[in-house]
C-alpha cells in the first residue's frame, strides 16, 4: 500500500510514473515537524534496521550515521563523507514497523539515521517542499517492488555491455586504444569495450575529436567493430566557452545554457577550462544537447558515459577573485595558526562551492529557479537528454548509457557507475555493500571502477576485486591518470586473471537473465540475505554476502592476505570452488557458519537448493557465447526449470524479454 503526502510547493521531479492521490492522513508512527513541515521523524526501536539510499557510503544497514542526498563530485570516498554522486532518497525501515519512505524532492535532504540519537530517524528536507511516499508491506522485498513500480521500469542495457570493459583516463590516441585491444588479444583475455576518456576530444570539447590523435575516426570505429570491440566515449556536462565552437555558439544563441544572477550564461571551470552548462531542466535544451550525440553515433558509436554532471565546478572567476581579496587582506599580517588554517580552507573551497551553485539559474516551466533548489536533478536530466534523443533518433538501436550523477528517475534512462573510488580494500567492500542499495532504487545496470580509480592497485587487490566484479552488470576496470596502470595483461598471474574473466563470460547467460527478470519484475538483482531469508535473524547481521539472482549466494574475499573467509549459510548449499572452467570443485555445505579456504587463484560462490545455474563454455565476446552448449549446475533441483532470457523484443514501443526454459540436463525445453 502506498500513500502520498505533500508539503510545501515541490518542483516536479518526474521520478514517479504512477499517479497517487495526495492524502493528509499521516501514519501515526511518523511525525512531520518543523515550521515548514520540513522534518520527518520516526522513533526507532532498538533492533530496527534501515536499508536504502542507493549510492551511499557505509553499510547495507544505514543505521548509526548521517547521509546527505546532494549530488557531489566526491573525489575521495572516505568513511566520513556524507554525500556521493547520487541522490537516492528511498529508505526502508525493518522492525516492529516495516515500511518504506521515498522523499521525492528536488531539494537536498539530510537523513540522520540514529547518528545524533541512536533511537531517532530524522529526515530534514531543505525548504520543506516535497512529496512523501509511504509504502507499507509486510516484507521488505514487496516494499521495494511496490516502490519500483511507482518509479517505472529500469533501463535495459544491451547484452554486450555485460562483457568485460577496459577504461583508463590517459588513453590519448587510436594507437593507445589499439595497444589495449592487442594486449587483451595476445593474452587470450575476453574484452568487449574500451573507453575514451576526455583525451579523445579536441581540448576537452564535447562532441569533438582530436584530429591529430583520432585522424580517421569512422575507420577506426569500423576497425574496432570488426574485432567486436565497442568504443565508449565520455561526455561531460560543461561546454567549453570558445568562439566558433558550434556547441557553444548554438547554446548561446538558443539560450540553452544556465544563467547567473545577472542573466548572463553562468561560467565555471571544468576540464576544458571555462564552461557553460546546458540547462537540462529545460526540455528544449535537453533535446538540443541530446541531438549532439549524433555526431558520434553516426560514426558508429553505440555507448556513452556521462560525467561531471553533479555538476562539478572546479572554480569560478568570482570565487578566485574572492580568494585573492582574502589573501591580499592577509598580506603583511603576522599569521597565527588559526589564520593559516582559514587560508587553507578558503583555497580548498574553490571547487563545488555552495555560493557558486546558488548563482546558477534554470528555466523550469516559465520560471527561473535557483540551481540550489534543483541541484539533484541536473545529472538525472543529462542522462535523460541523451536517452530521449537516442529514442527519437535511433528508436531501434541499443545504446549503452550510464552516468556519474543521478536522482531516482534516472534509472529509467541509463545506469550509473559509482565514481572515483580508490584502490583500497575498503572500497572493494563498499562496492559489495552498495550493490543491493542501488538495486532498491532501480539502478540495476551499475558497478564500481574495478581495481579502484585513484591510488595504485596491487595485483592481489585487482584479483580479489575481479572475483567480485565479475558478478556486477557493469564490469569495467577504470583508473586515474598518474596511477599505476591496471590493464589486466600487465599483471603477473595471467592464468588466474584469464580464468576469472572466463567465469564472467560463462555466467553471462545467468547474469543477463537474472538482470532482465529483475527489470521485468521490479526485483533486485543483488539482495541482502535478510531480504530473502526473512525468518533468519542472523541474516540481518550479514553485510559481506549477497544473493545474486535466484540461484547464487556470493561470499567474496575482500581482505588483503586473507586465505579464506567465514561464510554464513542460511540453508544447505553447494559451494562452487572455481579455479578455471575445467577446474571447479563442488562441495556441499550445511546451513550454518563455516570457514572456507579460498586461495588467491580461487573464488567461491554458492548454488542455492532448488535452483539451477546455467554456465556457458569459453567465449571472448558476448556474441561467442554458445547457448546450445550450456552446463547446468543444480543442487537438490530435480525437475526444476530455469527461465532464461536471451534478449528483448521491442513491440509497439514496449520491450518484452525473450524467455526460454532450461532443465538440469541443460536442454532447452520450450520457447
Ligand atoms: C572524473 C571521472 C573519472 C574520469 C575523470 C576524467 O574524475 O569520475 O571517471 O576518468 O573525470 O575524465
Amino acid at each position: 500500500m502506498i500513500c502520498r503526502l505533500q508539503y510545501g510547493d515541490p518542483i516536479l521531479t518526474e521520478a514517479v510514473v504512477q499517479e497517487i492521490p495526495v492524502t493528509n492522513l499521516v501514519p501515526a508512527y511518523l511525525h512531520i515537524k518543523g515550521e515548514k513541515n520540513d522534518v520527518i521523524q520516526y522513533h526507532m526501536q532498538k533492533d530496527d534496521i534501515v536499508y536504502g539510499l542507493g549510492e551511499a557510503n557505509r553499510g547495507i544497514n544505514k543505521r548509526g550515521y548521517s547521509y546527505v542526498s546532494c549530488c557531489t563530485d566526491c573525489d575521495c570516498h572516505t568513511e566520513d563523507k556524507l554525500s556521493l554522486y547520487g541522490a537516492h532518497n528511498f529508505i526502508l525501515v525493518k522492525g516492529e514497523k516495516t515500511f518504506g519512505l521515498f522523499v521525492d524532492t528536488s531539494e537536498c535532504v539530510r537523513f540522520d539515521i540514529g547518528d545524533s540519537d541512536f533511537d531517532e530517524l530524522i529526515i530534514t528536507v531543505n525548504c520543506g517542499d516535497y512529496n512523501l511516499y509511504v509504502i507499507e508491506e509486510t516484507e521488505l522485498l514487496d516494499i521495494v517492488k511496490e516502490f519500483r513500480k511507482l518509479i517505472g521500469q529500469s533501463y535495459i542495457a544491451p547484452k554486450w555491455a555485460f562483457g568485460y570493459q577496459q577504461s583508463r583516463w590517459g588513453y590519448r590516441s587510436e594507437d593507445d586504444l589499439r595497444d589495449v585491444v592487442n594486449g587483451y588479444e595476445k593474452e587470450d583475455f575476453p574484452l568487449e569495450a574500451v573507453y575514451m576518456d576526455i583525451d579523445y576530444m579536441e581540448r576537452y570539447k564535447d562532441f569533438t575529436l582530436n584530429m591529430e590523435t583520432f585522424p580517421e575516426f569512422s575507420d577506426f570505429v569500423k576497425e574496432m567493430q570488426e574485432k567486436e570491440i565497442h568504443l565508449v566515449p565520455i561526455i561531460d556536462a560543461g561546454v567549453k566557452v570558445e568562439k566558433d565552437y558550434p556547441v557553444y555558439e548554438e547554446g548561446v544563441e538558443k539560450e540553452y545554457f544556465c544563467k547567473n544572477e545577472y542573466g548572463e550564461n553562468f561560467a565555471a571551470g571544468v576540464w576544458p577550462g571555462k564552461c557553460h552548462f546546458p540547462d537540462f531542466l529545460n526540455p528544449e535544451a535537453r533535446a538540443w544537447f541530446g541531438d549532439w550525440y549524433r555526431v558520434l553515433i553516426d560514426q558508429g558509436i553505440d555507448a556513452f558515459w556521462n560525467d561531471m554532471n553533479e555538476p562539478a565546478l572546479f572554480y569560478t572567476d568570482e570565487r578566485i577573485e574572492k580568494a585573492f581579496e582574502y589573501m591580499d587582506s592577509l598580506k603583511g599580517k603576522d599569521l597565527g595558526v588559526d589564520l593559516v588554517f582559514e587560508m587553507r580552507n578558503v583555497m580548498n573551497q574553490l571547487a563545488n562551492n555552495v555560493e557558486d551553485y546558488k548563482r546558477i539559474f534554470h528555466k523550469v516551466g516559465d520560471k527561473l529557479v535557483s540551481h540550489n533548489h534543483v541541484h539533484n536533478l541536473y545529472g538525472y536530466n543529462m542522462t535523460r537528454a541523451a536517452r530521449e534523443a537516442f529514442d527519437k533518433n535511433y528508436p531501434d538501436k541499443e545504446i549503452l548509457l550510464f552516468s556519474r550523477a543521478s536522482y531516482i528517475g534516472a534509472h529509467r534512462y541509463g545506469g550509473v557507475w559509482t565514481g572515483d573510488n580508490c584502490s583500497w580494500w575498503s572500497h572493494l567492500l563498499l562496492n559489495i555493500k552498495m550493490m543491493p542499495s542501488l538495486n532498491m532504487c532501480g539502478f540495476l545496470y551499475s558497478g564500481a571502477d574495478i581495481g579502484g580509480f585513484n591510488s595504485n592497485v596491487t595485483e592481489d587487490l585487482m584479483i580479489r576485486w575481479l572475483q567480485f566484479g565479475i558478478f556486477t552488470p557493469l564490469f569495467r576496470n577504470h583508473s586515474a591518470l598518474g596511477t599505476r596502470n591496471q590493464e589486466l595483461y600487465l599483471f603477473k598471474d595471467k592464468d588466474t586473471i584469464r580464468n576469472i574473466l572466463q567465469l564472467r563470460y560463462s555466467l553471462i547467460p545467468y547474469l543477463y537473465s537474472e538482470y532482465c527478470k529483475a527489470i521485468r519484475e521490479n526485483d533486485m538483482l543483488f539482495k541482502p540475505l535478510s531480504f530473502v531469508y526473512t525468518d533468519d535473524k542472523h541474516c540481518e547481521q550479514v553485510e559481506d554476502e549477497l544473493l545474486l539472482g535466484e540461484s547464487i549466494l556470493l561470499a567474496p574475499v575482500y581482505e588483503q592476505n586473507a586465505k579464506g573467509r567465514y561464510v554464513y549459510l542460511p540453508e544447505d548449499m553447494l559451494c562452487v570452488k572455481y579455479r578455471g572452467l575445467d577446474d571447479m570443485e563442488q562441495i556441499e555445505y550445511i546451513k550454518g557458519h563455516h570457514y572456507i579456504e579460498v586461495a588467491l587463484n580461487e573464488l567461491i560462490f554458492f548454488v542455492r537448493p532448488g535452483h539451477l545455474l546455467p554456465m556457458a563454455g569459453k567465449a571472448n565476446r558476448v556474441s561467442q557465447i554458445d547457448y546450445n552448449k550450456l552446463n547446468v549446475i543444480g543442487y537438490k533441483a530435480e525437475g526444476v526449470e530455469y527461465q532464461m532470457c536471451t534478449g528483448w523484443e521491442r513491440k509497439n514501443g514496449l520491450s518484452e524479454p525473450r524467455m526460454e526454459c532450461y532443465t538440469l540436463n541443460g536442454l532447452k525445453t520450450r520457447k
